[in-house]
C-alpha cells in the first residue's frame, strides 16, 4: 500500500470510530404513541407505568446508549389518522429510532406503514388483533392476540357443561377475532353457537342485545369489549336485566375482569371464568416482585396486562440494544428480537421468529375475593400458545 492510500484508509478507520463514538453519545429515542386522555386513557397510563418501571429497575442505558422516551397522546386511540400523524411527526421531527406503545388496534394498523416507510422498528405493547404483526415486517408484539386468548376459554367451556353460547363482541379487529376464534374452537369441541352480535365500539346500547340474549336462553354469553366504561355498563345491565339470575353464565377473555376496572365492576365479577396471559394474582417470584415494585411506584393503581405489555416491551428493546451494541437499524433490531425468550411477570414468553408475535402460557382463572380484593385466580393453564389466528 502506498503512503497516500495508507493515509486514506487511516482516515476512513478514524471516521468509522468517530461515527461509532458519535452514535454512542446519541440517545436512542423511543416514540411512545399511547392514548393518555379520553375513554382509553387508562391504557396509556398502564403501558407507560410498565415502561417506566422497567427503566427504574434496570437503568436507562443499554448497549452503550441511553434511552429517551418521547410520549405522544393519540387519544382516543381508535382514530388511525391521529395516531398516524403523531407517528410521522415522531419520525420526521423528533427523529425517533423506535416506535412503541399502541393501545388499540386502529392505532397500530395506521402506524404500520409509517414504520415500514420510515424504516423504524415498531414494538406493539397492547393492540391485539391477530393481523397487526402482518402489517409491517418491522413490527414485534409483546402483548397477546385475541385468538390466542379466546381458544382456551372455548375449549374450557365445552368441557365444562356449557353447550350453547351467544357471542357479543365490539365490532372491530379484536372483537371480530375473538368471535371468529371462539366459534371455531367451541364448535370443534362440540358446542353450539345460538346467536351472535357485533356491537358498535362507541356508545353501544346494550339493552336490546341483553334482551335478545335473555330470550335465546344460552348456557353462556361469550363477551369481548375493550375494557373501560362500556364493560362496567354491560356488567351492570347483565345483572339488572336478570340474565345472571336466569342462570346465563358469562365467559370471556381476561380483558373483561381487567384489574384496572375490576373494583368498579364489583361483585358482579365474582365467579367469572376467563382465559388470559396475565393476572395480578399469578403466583411466581417474578410476578410477586413485579407487583410489589408496581405498588411501590404507583400506589393508586393496580398492575394489569397492559402494564406488563409495556414492561416486557421495554425489556425487549433493552435486550435488543444489548445484542446490537446500540444499533437500532430496523432490520437488525427485528433480527435480534426474533426468537428472544425471557421470564416475564406473566410466565415464560418467546418471540416467534416466524411471525414476530408472542408465544406464551394462557391461564384459566376464576374471579374471587382474596384478602378483600377481587382477583383473577389461576386454576389451569395451556403452555406455549401461539397465535391461532395465523395458523
Ligand atoms: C385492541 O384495540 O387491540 C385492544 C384493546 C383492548 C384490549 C385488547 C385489544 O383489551
Amino acid at each position: 500500500m502506498n503512503i497516500p492510500n495508507k493515509i486514506a484508509s487511516l482516515g476512513l478507520a478514524l471516521a468509522g470510530l468517530w461515527s461509532a463514538a458519535a452514535l454512542a453519545a446519541e440517545p436512542v429515542k423511543i416514540g411512545l404513541v399511547l392514548p393518555m386522555s379520553g375513554p382509553f386513557a387508562a391504557y396509556g397510563k398502564q403501558i407507560e407505568h410498565g415502561v417506566r418501571l422497567y427503566l427504574a429497575q434496570n437503568g436507562d442505558t443499554f448497549g452503550g446508549r441511553k434511552v429517551e422516551l418521547i410520549l405522544k397522546d393519540d387519544s382516543p386511540g381508535t382514530s388511525g389518522d391521529v395516531s398516524k400523524r403523531l407517528a410521522q411527526e415522531l419520525v420526521v421531527k423528533d427523529k425517533v429510532d423506535i416506535l412503541a406503545g399502541f393501545g388499540l388496534t386502529p392505532s397500530a394498523f395506521a402506524v404500520a406503514p409509517v414504520a415500514t416507510e420510515g424504516h423504524k422498528p415498531m414494538v406493539v405493547m397492547n393492540a391485539a388483533t391477530s393481523s397487526v404483526t402482518t402489517k409491517s415486517n418491522y413490527i414485534v408484539r409483546t402483548s397477546m392476540t385475541l385468538p390466542q386468548n379466546s381458544a382456551p376459554i372455548a375449549t374450557w367451556a365445552a368441557a365444562n357443561k356449557i353447550r350453547t353460547v351467544f357471542t357479543l363482541v365490539a365490532d372491530y379487529g379484536p372483537g371480530q377475532d375473538a368471535e371468529t376464534q371462539f366459534k371455531k374452537s367451541f364448535t370443534a369441541a362440540g358446542g353450539t353457537i345460538v346467536g351472535e352480535v357485533r356491537a358498535p365500539v362507541k356508545n353501544p346500547d346494550f339493552a336490546p342485545f341483553l334482551q335478545k340474549i335473555k330470550d335465546a336462553r344460552p348456557d353462556a354469553v361469550f363477551l369481548f369489549l375493550p375494557p373501560g366504561a362500556e364493560t362496567i355498563a354491560f356488567m351492570k345491565g347483565f345483572t339488572e336485566r336478570g340474565l345472571a339470575a336466569a342462570g346465563i353464565r358469562l365467559i370471556s377473555t381476561g380483558d373483561l375482569p381487567d384489574e384496572d376496572i375490576l373494583e368498579a365492576i364489583g361483585d358482579a365479577a365474582l365467579g367469572l371464568v376467563t382465559s388470559f396471559h396475565y393476572s395480578e394474582a399469578h403466583k411466581s417470584p417474578e410476578n410477586q416482585a413485579y407487583v410489589a415494585a408496581y405498588y411501590k411506584a404507583y400506589p393508586k393503581d393496580r398492575p394489569n396486562f397492559m402494564s406488563v405489555g409495556g414492561y416486557d416491551g421495554m425489556h425487549l428493546i433493552a435486550e435488543v440494544l444489548k445484542k446490537t451494541g446500540g444499533n437500532t437499524d430496523a432490520d437488525k433490531f427485528i433480527e435480534a428480537a426474533k426468537g428472544m425468550k425471557w421470564m416475564s411477570p406473566r410466565g415464560p414468553i418467546t418471540i416467534d421468529p416466524a411471525t414476530r408475535d408472542i408465544v406464551q402460557t394462557i391461564y384459566i382463572r376464576k374471579t374471587e375475593r382474596v384478602a378483600g380484593k377481587l382477583q383473577n385466580v389461576e386454576f389451569d393453564q395451556v403452555p406455549d400458545v401461539k397465535d391461532p389466528g395465523k395458523q
